[in-house]
């Protein structure tokens, strides 16, 4: 058994005044995946670059590729790397998809400040079970959490689901209440992975189920709501990605528009990983297929990491408004 890491001790902070902050100010606060060095250094660069709070995210897969010990310490190095520069961004470490007890009190014990229990694939009864049993322990550490409500389509890390179904408005008072949980998140046609919607030639992505964001709201005054897949695929990138040797038809994501105008309402954080998956394989693509003999990581991990860095900044400031926000 060692000693359990306090997130206070890495210089991280809970999400509570985040989502207070990005209520008021009418932005959301970015929640980008990692589960490597190059992708945590451009996500806290770009963050501190523009003068953003960030949630840096981490699956339970992602977790046990960079290795749970070794994580916390990632993330100190991370944090004191900014700071060393003189940012003063609010920082917080996220469980994403967190699915049992057991995974989110071992986050907890070691340096998490946030955590989402998804217990959405379960009867409403047993994800309310699980989330407060998850919730009775975070609150004794400060530690927010994050429950859900309603199914999202798509393929990331350890999630998957064909088929989705909205948020019943309905339910989401009664699971606050009984709950206790911090934020929420919520299905509203927005789906997991790089391909989002199936369209025909021409046609555009269906908008979002802006009347139940909306419903949910006004049966929630001021509490704070989250958007997963939520990346927009960049077309640019995908093109890049077909263009050096991948093959990635028909991927398609959610137009940076309703996600500017979801960041406005009561959605306080946003999850971004696809896209950021897609700009550090794009760039890595062109290097391996412009430079055939290169073989140094650091020559396309680096460039990859540049990348990486300047979509971060573009999200914070065009499309959810946190640039700026700190
Ligand atoms: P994307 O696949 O759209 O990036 O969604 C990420 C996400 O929701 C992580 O939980």
């Amino acid at each position: 058994m060692t000693d359990p890491i306090r997130y206070e001790d890495l210089d991280l902070v809970n999400t509570k005044k985040m989502f207070q902050k990005a209520m008021e100010g009418k932005f959301a606060v970015p929640a980008y995946n990692f589960n490597n060095m190059e992708q945590l250094q451009a996500i806290v660069t770009g963050c501190a670059e523009s003068d953003s709070p960030v949630i840096l995210q981490v699956s339970g897969s992602a977790r046990q590729y960079a290795d749970p010990t070794m994580m916390p310490h990632m993330v100190k190095g991370a944090v004191a790397m900014v700071r060393k520069a003189g940012s003063k961004i609010p920082i917080a470490l996220h469980l994403d998809h967190g699915n049992s007890f057991e995974l989110a009190k071992d986050c907890i014990d070691s340096g998490f400040s946030s955590v989402m229990i998804d217990g959405s694939h379960l009867s409403f009864e047993e994800n309310v079970r699980l989330t407060k049993e998850v919730v009775d322990y975070a609150h004794t550490m400060g530690v927010t959490v994050e429950g859900e409500l309603g199914v999202l389509a798509g393929v990331e890390d350890e999630v998957s689901s064909e088929t989705s179904h909205y948020t019943r408005p309905e339910e989401v008072q009664a699971f606050v209440e009984k709950t206790g949980a911090d934020s929420l998140a919520i299905s509203i046609g927005t789906s997991h992975g790089a391909h989002k919607f199936k369209l025909k030639p021409g046609e555009q992505p269906p908008s979002l189920r802006f009347d139940i964001l909306e419903e949910i709201e006004q049966r929630l005054p001021g509490y704070p709501i989250v958007l997963h897949g939520a990346s927009s695929v960049s077309p640019e990138h995908v093109a890049m990605i077909n263009q050096y040797g991948g093959n990635l038809e028909s991927a398609v994501g959610i137009p940076a528009d309703q996600l500017r105008r979801a960041a406005k309402s009561a959605v306080c954080k946003i999850n971004i990983d696809s896209d950021g998956r897609l700009a550090m394989t794009a760039v890595i693509r062109k290097v391996f297929s412009e430079s055939p003999a290169e073989f140094d990581p650091r020559k396309y991990l680096g460039p990859a990491r540049d990348e990486l860095i300047s979509l971060i900044k573009d999200k914070n400031k065009n499309v959810l408004g946190s640039a700026g926000k700190m």
